[in-house]
């Protein structure tokens, strides 16, 4: 076995890793464009950007040049009554390209602490407004992180059952699908007046790459609306293009009161998560002593993350980001139609620079399903970084993909199926 696996596996505990899995592990030794290069000399075309972070390719030599030039210039400052260029600059830059009526920018870590400001915000608004108690809202199949509040908003299973005890209330509805299930989202909203609903817009994605509608999506927040409850967009995955424009809330005409923002955000360079909230909250908080938002990380508003940030914003307009993410999205509908004449999958769905499909199983659907393994030894095995949501497959890939290399991942696909 190669060495460093080894003293791998004697030191290091994986996410998500299970005794089976430790024959799967690979060194990854360099990274460039779409490719994860591994020291026993694999090429892999890294079609879910690894994890849904990286946006531009791995190593982009803007990114990186800006991350050193900041890095000599200063690397790391307190940010509670210190403030810095790369930050200022960059929740200027946020707010003027999020929807409407967000024009705050809170600064953490990653996208359950995105989700955790975003909750504690959003209670404590409703507290400060004079509300005795505050229900939450969430869509079943969510997910929105492992931390706890992160935990307690998603859907419960395997990922929560050790700490199911430990997770506070929440209200789950289902995503409407028929007048039926409109009139339950509506009652459940009625019965929950005054309180705070987090989804992720379009598309659910730990969850299994569930899709919806803009027209659900807009109609679920007015029913929100309706009822005088907050809405909180968990853009942690969705954000950046993923759906095809800058933002999934872009979809709706109603802007949320919260956005959580994080992966694509530094470019998938450095870790840095922003919460955006309306100036009116901001206001609202600051007006006393008593109302203090008790909540900071060290690393709050970190140079180097903040550089890397505006680096992957610049590309956008540098690279034509759009125009190639409308043009991965129409590689992805041709193969979707390709798709369709196989009888080995089901659920073929797609927004943006997403495609995903399950393979028709006898075991149920979902992230325990046996066809995990077999994905997981196949594919690095032919030159492609996917890993699977049980049994559903997805392409996320990132901006650099070219038309050749998309080629390739929908090949290494079909022979997969032609496997089963
Ligand atoms: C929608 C959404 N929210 C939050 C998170 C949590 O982000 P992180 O893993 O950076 O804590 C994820 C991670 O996949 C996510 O998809």
């Amino acid at each position: 076995m190669n060495e460093l696996i080894e003293k791998d596996l004697q030191y290091v505990w994986h996410p998500f890793s299970q005794k089976e899995d430790d024959d799967l592990m690979l060194v990854a030794d360099h990274a460039k464009g779409s490719k994860v290069y591994t020291t026993d000399g694999r090429e892999l075309i890294d079609i879910v950007s690894s994890w849904w972070v990286n946006m531009h390719g791995h190593s982009h030599p803007y990114i990186a040049q800006k991350i050193y030039e900041q890095a000599l210039q200063m690397e790391q400052v307190i940010f509670a009554a210190f403030t810095h260029k790369p930050a200022v600059e960059l929740s200027e830059r946020i707010v003027k390209l999020t929807p409407d009526g967000l024009d705050r920018v809170f600064f953490s870590d990653n996208g359950s602490t995105a989700v955790e400001v975003a909750l504690k915000m959003a209670i404590q608004l409703r507290k400060i407004q004079g509300y005795k108690q505050v229900q939450v809202l969430a869509l079943h199949n969510s997910y929105h992180g492992d931390t706890f509040g992160a935990m307690a908003v998603g859907e419960r299973g395997i990922f929560t059952a050790y700490h199911q005890d430990m997770l506070f209330d929440v209200y789950y509805l289902t995503v409407p699908e028929d007048e039926e299930g409109w009139l339950a989202f509506e009652a459940a909203c009625k019965a929950n007046k005054g309180g705070v609903f987090i989804y992720e817009p379009l598309v659910q994605g730990a969850g299994g790459m569930l899709m919806y509608s803009p027209a659900t999506l807009q109609k679920m927040q007015q029913i929100c609306r309706n009822n005088d409850i907050l809405l909180i967009a968990d853009e942690v995955m969705t954000g950046f293009g993923r759906t095809g424009k800058m933002f999934a809330s872009e979809y709706s005409p109603i802007s949320p009161d919260f956005m959580c923002l994080s992966k694509g955000l530094t470019g998938g360079a450095m870790p840095m998560s922003l919460t955006l909230c309306s100036n009116d909250t901001y206001e609202l908080f600051k007006a006393s002593k008593d109302r203090v938002f008790y909540h900071g990380h060290s690393y709050t508003a970190n140079p180097l993350a903040c550089a890397a940030a505006l680096a992957s914003l610049d590309l956008f307009e540098m690279e034509n980001t759009m125009q190639k993410i409308a043009q991965i999205a129409e590689w992805h509908r041709v193969f979707a139609k390709r798709l369709t004449s196989s009888a080995k999958v089901k659920n073929i769905r797609r927004q943006g620079i997403i495609l995903a499909f399950d393979i028709i199983s006898e075991e149920e659907t979902g992230y325990l399903n046996s066809l995990r393994r077999k994905v997981l030894e196949f594919f690095p095995n032919n030159g492609v970084l996917l890993r699977p949501l049980g049994n559903t497959l997805y392409l996320l890939p990132p901006y650099s993909l070219t038309e050749e290399e998309h080629g390739l991942v929908c090949d290494v696909i079909l022979r997969f199926l032609c496997t089963l």
